[in-house]
């Protein structure tokens, strides 16, 4: 088993454990985003929630954060858009990326929809090596996120 496929069987079982569907999404995301940040080497991760017709940050764990993103700006708003994940490879090439840590190099954004294919919030995740996440990455938090699913 490569690195990245054996780091996400660990994983996702871990944070399948964490979710506890007696107490509220806040505090499920606060600790997905802790066991994110111990388990990935990443800068930041953490969940853009809808609102109206925005996102608005949610639990993460990291630097501080842009408080709100329309949709369809920057890579989040774009994932939501699309409603599919995105992964970019170079921060600086993405037309619209928008920057909230100068550190960042690297990000990659997973949809987290509801039982009726809506897209509640977005995972984010964020690294200070270029081209940190590849398709191990996506279809490993892609489970992760239709885990969270089961909460919503
Ligand atoms: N880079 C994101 C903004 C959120 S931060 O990375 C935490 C974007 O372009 O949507």
């Amino acid at each position: 088993m490569n690195s990245k496929k054996e780091l996400y069987s660990k994983l996702i079982p871990k944070v399948s454990a964490l979710i506890d569907v007696n107490v509220n999404i806040i505090a499920n995301l606060a600790n997905i985003s802790a066991v994110l940040k111990e388990e990935l080497d990443c800068l930041w991760v953490g969940f853009y929630l809808v609102e109206e017709n925005q996102l608005v940050v949610g639990p993460y764990q990291g630097p501080v954060a842009c408080t709100k993103i329309e949709y369809g700006r920057g890579v989040c708003g774009k994932c939501w858009e699309l409603k599919e994940a995105i992964v970019v490879d170079d921060v600086d090439l993405y037309e619209d990326h928008i920057s909230c840590s100068a550190d960042s190099r690297s990000e990659i954004v997973v949809p987290v929809f509801d039982s009726n294919n809506n897209v509640k919030m977005v995972l984010d995740i964020d690294s200070v090596d270029l081209a940190a996440f590849d398709a191990e990455d996506k279809t490993g938090l892609v489970s992760i996120a239709s885990l969270i699913t089961a909460l919503l």
